[in-house]
């Protein structure tokens, strides 16, 4: 199968290299910016590419929305098959686009738009056909486990850091969705889509931005390892979806997890907890899940996504966790439950450990506090 690539940066010159040597599949064009088409396998007109009958597919890696979703859409209009590395694009139009697939015959899959080389999706979309996926959870940025692991093993500060992560193309053009948490977020709405057939809107983040030397280290005289997680699960009245810091014991899967790794896991009613690990990011790893969709198309593979796939509200109101707290005394009695002061803070701050409280009611407090100029810094305990 001939496939079209749109984009020739990491990932993009990465497909289009693996496409030469990969069982069933060939390189086609590859689409660049204007001006940009330097050999005569480039090209800058992608109604040229449309035009093409030998294309069979077109694999995505430009990133953004436009004019990504112009010519998704455009290519399934076709009755072609469409790969996509790029999770904003199927956060934002996957429904839209799965229709269309569903519509003309064509392939919709995009297993690299989460977790890079390490296969989630892939595995998620297979196993909910014959099992119930109750929840999902993973390490799934890249750049904040580099940073996090950094952090905790060299102590390095937060700025050199990310810095590092940087330099070693891990993060995005704009890091403040890696260290925000928006990042694992997408990643994580895409696999409730995938495992739940509900693709979740008003999710909760917390990054690391809020994570200090100080707390790291105060984490690490407890014996607690510190991650960003992203989960989703099913509720009683839908699906949950959430990014928040976890603190985990040292014997714990997700501690062992270094650098820039990936850690996600599922768990279902019949096949329990079923983990994968490896590189979330990078061209190799993310060009070589494109090229698994691609090999998946050529033996009859057309969705990931369930059929009826709805957006709806994400439920997080239900699941009651501890947290580890830094904030200042001042709002100390926003959680008059919380068990007696630790040591371990500045001047003027305290370190609490909550009671029980839901992930809502939790991201609701931090941000009331950092409304009102308090500076919180919040880690669930893993128990
Ligand atoms: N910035 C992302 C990460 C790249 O660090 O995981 C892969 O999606």
């Amino acid at each position: 199968m001939k496939t079209a690539v749109l984009g020739f940066g990491t990932v993009g010159a990465g497909i289009y290299e693996i496409l030469k040597t990969a069982e069933g599949l060939e390189p086609g064009p590859v689409y660049v910016r204007r001006g940009k088409a330097d050999e005569p396998w480039k090209t800058d007109d992608f109604d040229a590419i449309l035009a093409d009958p030998s294309v069979g597919a077109v694999a995505e890696a430009m990133g953004g929305l436009e004019p990504t979703f112009d010519f998704a859409r455009r290519t399934l209009e076709s009755g072609r098959h469409f790969v996509t590395a790029n999770k904003m694009l199927v956060a934002e139009h996957g429904i839209e686009l799965q229709a269309i697939a569903d519509r003309t015959g064509g392939a919709f899959l995009f297993s690299a738009a989460c977790g890079g080389g390490v296969p989630l999706l892939h595995n998620l979309a297979l196993a909910r056909r014959g099992d119930e996926i109750r929840r999902v959870r993973g390490i799934l940025n890249g750049t904040t486990n580099y940073m996090l692991d950094r952090m905790q093993s060299c102590g390095m500060d937060y700025g050199e850091a990310l810095k590092e992560a940087q330099a070693l193309g891990y993060a995005e053009a704009d890091p403040t969705a890696d260290v925000s948490g928006l990042d694992a977020l997408r990643k994580i709405r895409l696999a409730a889509a995938v495992a739940f057939g509900i693709l979740p809107d008003g999710c909760l983040n917390e990054g690391i931005e809020n994570v200090s030397v100080e707390d790291i280290r105060f984490y690490q005289s407890k014996g607690l390892v510190l991650r960003l997680i992203a989960k989703t699960a099913r509720t009683e009245s839908g699906v949950s979806a959430y990014v928040e810091p976890v603190l985990f014991p040292q014997n714990a899967p997700e501690a062992a997890v270094s650098l820039n790794n990936n850690l996600a896991s599922y768990e279902g009613r019949f096949c329990g907890r079923i983990s994968f690990s490896g590189q979330g990011a990078g061209r190799w790893p993310t060009a070589s899940a494109v090229i698994r969709d691609l090999e998946n198309i050529l033996s009859g593979a057309r969705r990931m996504l369930p059929e009826r796939t709805v957006s709806a509200a994400a439920d997080n109101g239900g699941e009651k966790q501890r947290y580890y707290l830094r904030l200042p005394e001042a709002f100390a009695e926003s959680f008059p439950e919380a068990e007696p002061p630790e040591a371990g803070a500045a001047d003027g701050e305290l370190r609490l450990v909550t009671k029980p409280i839901s992930v809502a009611g939790m991201h609701a407090l931090a941000a009331e506090i950092r409304q009102k100029g308090g500076r919180i810094s919040f880690a669930a305990l893993e128990e």
